[in-house]
């Protein structure tokens, strides 16, 4: 009986043998994906979304849907985060064709770089030229509670690793990326007027991600405060330096679940955020739906 270590060892092995190493670990595993998801007759999607914690309903109003399982899908990482459904969902919202993410996987799971990163590289490979992420996050902001949602415009890499790190792959993009507007100026732009029309009062935030799976300790919080972020997460980054690496333009919404540790003397658990998530999904899905509209 191999050991799920012994087997990516082995993937790996092959991969290096196949010369596909590092940056290029991808290349070949997203070739056999891609393969299985055209065989089901998927079509080309011009969106990604990505539902973040609690927020997977919004999955079920995508038209015409075509639900593929993670686990299905050669090589995919298949999520292990309570509030994740993992399935991913072609179809369209508003006329536009997406490609739903019902979950994605995080840094705390285990996996490795190439592996936060294959479902984007996935994606990126099928055509779609918009990723619009979503996430859960702490409130670090003085001003915000939990359930407002927040356009990110910037981020802090805190997580300690980059999910470009290895061997380059130049058919995906430079190995230096530019990251001045990480999130696109004009669909930030489109995110608040969207936000306006739909009558949802929305923020413009500094997302700071940490590993995980610990949530921060007061002192982090007070830190990252006067480094600037206002929301804190566990996720996102990865995927949006990923994009920006394949020059897919990226849009990102966090709806602050709960105040970060220390804002409030409670202790923070994991329920509270799912039930935060569950309460901002109608509002998530409306604003997705008006920003869908604007780039249609
Ligand atoms: N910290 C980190 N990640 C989170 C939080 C938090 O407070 N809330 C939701 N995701």
């Amino acid at each position: 009986m191999t050991t799920i270590i012994q087997e990516r060892e082995m993937t790996v092995m092959t991969d290096q043998v196949n010369g596909d190493s590092a940056g290029g670990y991808g290349a070949m595993n997203v070739t056999e994906a891609l393969t299985f998801i055209g065989e089901r007759a998927a079509p080309r999607p011009r969106v990604g979304i990505i539902l973040g914690s609690g927020l997977g309903s919004i999955a079920d109003a995508v038209e015409h849907p075509v639900v593929i399982p993670y686990a299905d899908i050669p090589h995919w990482p298949v999520t292990t985060a309570q509030g994740h459904a993992g399935r991913l969902v072609f179809g369209e919202l508003e006329d536009v064709s997406v490609a739903v993410m019902q979950g994605r996987v995080h840094y705390y799971e285990g996996y490795s770089v190439e592996e936060l990163t294959f479902p984007i590289r996935v994606l990126g490979e099928l055509g779609i030229s918009t990723l619009f992420a979503t996430n859960a996050s702490g409130g670090i902001n003085l001003g915000y509670k939990p359930g407002d949602l927040v356009a990110v415009y910037d981020h802090i890499n805190f997580m300690g690793i980059n999910p470009l790190v290895g061997r380059n792959n130049e058919k995906w993009g430079p190995r230096f990326p530019d990251m001045t507007y990480v999130y696109d100026r004009e669909y930030l732009e489109m995110l608040e007027s969207a936000a306006m029309e739909e009558k949802i009062p929305i923020r413009r935030g500094v997302y700071i991600a940490f590993s995980g799976p610990s949530f921060e300790t007061p002192a982090e919080i007070r830190m990252a405060r006067v480094l600037g972020a206002d929301i804190v997460g566990m996720s996102t980054i990865p995927e949006v330096l990923t994009a920006n690496h394949m020059s897919v333009r990226a849009a990102a919404v966090s709806c602050v679940a709960n105040f970060a540790a220390g804002v409030k003397p409670e202790k923070l658990h994991h329920q509270e955020v799912l039930d935060s998530m569950t309460r901002a999904a109608r509002s998530m899905e409306r604003l997705l739906r008006a920003f869908l509209r604007k780039i249609s």
